[in-house]
């Protein structure tokens, strides 16, 4: 179908609860940095758009850098691999990076990446996520920033893709079974 609507079967989050949500966490997290300065690491394409806010709604002091790992490909199963994409352009040396992520799924991106950059000798490594879907978790991880918590559906929407689409849609919404059945 060409509208958009069609494809959705309900919304999960509006513009507006996300929002609140977002400056909820970017208060937590100015309380906890405590004037330090942070690195913002935004996992690209899906952290885009929580990236883009939170950042403008913490006070602290943040430099942001972007990396691109990919485990899905195009479609809604992780395959539990995770290449590098596009690395980051910044040294993690004494930094304190926090790791901003729009979904914690299986865990393995997240887990797989933690490891990556604690091995680049930084000060801490945190994570910051949207969203994270405790049921579908294949690995703990240890997240000290999360916006909700979500049942085992296919969500799309301000950031998340099917198949490179609804990334721009500024709610979360989820995808209508004959989308992608
Ligand atoms: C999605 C999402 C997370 C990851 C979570 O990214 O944005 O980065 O999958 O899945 P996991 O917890 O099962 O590892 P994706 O690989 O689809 O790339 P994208 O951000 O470009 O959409
Ligand atoms: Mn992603
Ligand atoms: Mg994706």
């Amino acid at each position: 179908s060409q509208d958009v609507q069609a494809d959705l079967k309900h919304v999960l989050y509006t513009k507006e609860q996300i929002q609140t949500r977002v400056a909820e966490l970017a208060a937590q997290i100015d309380a906890d940095y405590q004037g330090r300065d942070v690195l913002l690491v935004g996992v690209l394409k899906g952290a885009v758009m929580i990236m883009a806010d939170l950042s403008r709604a913490l006070h602290s002091h943040v430099t942001m850098d972007w990396m691109a790992v990919s485990s899905y490909g195009s479609g809604t199963q992780s395959s539990g691999v995770v290449r590098i994409l596009k690395d980051l352009e910044t040294d993690l040396m004494g930094k304190h990076v926090l790791i901003v992520e729009d979904i914690i799924d299986s865990g393995l991106t997240l887990s797989w990446l933690r490891a990556n950059l604690m091995s680049r000798g930084p000060a801490s490594v945190e994570i910051c996520t949207l969203l994270r879907k405790p049921a579908a978790a294949k690995v703990e991880i240890d997240v000290k920033y999360v916006g909700y918590e979500i049942p085992n559906e296919f969500v799309v929407g301000y950031g998340l893709d099917f198949a490179e689409r609804y990334r721009n849609l500024d709610f979360i919404g989820t995808l209508a079974p004959h989308v992608y059945e």
